[in-house]
């Protein structure tokens, strides 16, 4: 096995930031000289058939998981990154009530990708108990791929809340978690550093980051706010 280190990337909600915070720990590790893949192997929504120029199939592509290609350090195949893409913006359990989520075929995935690079880096999809179908959830994904979490919170008002709750989850289930990272998506937030102070007394792990407030992507100066 090629893998090194692996992080399963989940957040307190959907539009959480993990997806940018994905990305910035992409370029953080391949900054140290490693070589890192992705995946997003479930998305719901923002899902369109690639372009005419493009289409082998007709398969429906995720933008999150074109993202995650584009920044892996070699190229990967679209199928082992997103094996499951659903157009409507609702939950897996229901956008994929003709096609439901199988973990073995997302562990199958996750195993050839493990032989590629030496991080291999998983966003989730939504929070932590969103469900995959109609017996697991995103919790179960995580056990299933036996990686460690990485939080992602999107500083926001509830995020305190949201955040311990979310973390009690990830206790509960038993699986370790790397760290956390505030991901400061509202540019109007009241108190942004109190929050982030509150809920780093509240979590035993350590905070990776504060990713900034940005108007437009910047994943390089993103990258460049994370440490572990
Ligand atoms: N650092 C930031 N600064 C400003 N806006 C941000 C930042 N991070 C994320 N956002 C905004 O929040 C939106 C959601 O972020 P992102 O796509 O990373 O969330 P997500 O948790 O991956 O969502 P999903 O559940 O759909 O996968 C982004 O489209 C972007 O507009
Ligand atoms: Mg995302």
């Amino acid at each position: 096995m090629v893998m090194k280190q692996g992080y399963f990337i989940t957040g307190t909600d959907t539009n959480a930031g993990k997806t940018w915070a994905t990305i910035a720990l992409m370029r953080y590790f391949r900054r140290q000289g490693k070589t890192v893949a992705g995946m997003k192997p479930v998305a719901a929504g923002y899902s369109f058939p690639c372009p005419a120029s493009e289409r082998r199939d007709d398969r429906l592509k995720n933008e999150d998981a074109l993202l995650i290609q584009e920044n892996a350090s070699l190229p990967i195949d679209y199928d082992l990154i997103n094996p499951y893409a659903y157009q409507l913006p609702v939950s897996p359990h229901i956008a994929g009530i003709d096609n439901p989520v199988k973990m073995a075929k997302i562990v199958e995935s996750f195993n050839v990708l493990k032989e590629l690079a030496e991080i291999v880096l998983v966003e989730g999809a939504g929070g932590w108990f969103t469900p995959l179908n109609d017996s697991e959830d995103i919790s179960d994904l995580a056990k299933a791929l036996a990686l460690p979490v990485i939080l992602v919170v999107a500083i926001r008002l509830g995020c305190i809340n949201h955040a311990k709750l979310t973390w009690q989850a990830i206790q509960n289930a038993g699986i370790p978690c790397a760290g956390w990272i505030a991901v400061c998506v509202d540019p109007d937030m009241l108190n942004r550093d109190e929050n982030i102070r509150t809920i780093e007394t509240a979590l035993n792990a350590p905070l990776l980051g504060v990713l900034p407030y940005l108007a437009s992507a910047d994943f390089d100066l993103l990258a460049g706010r994370l440490a572990f």
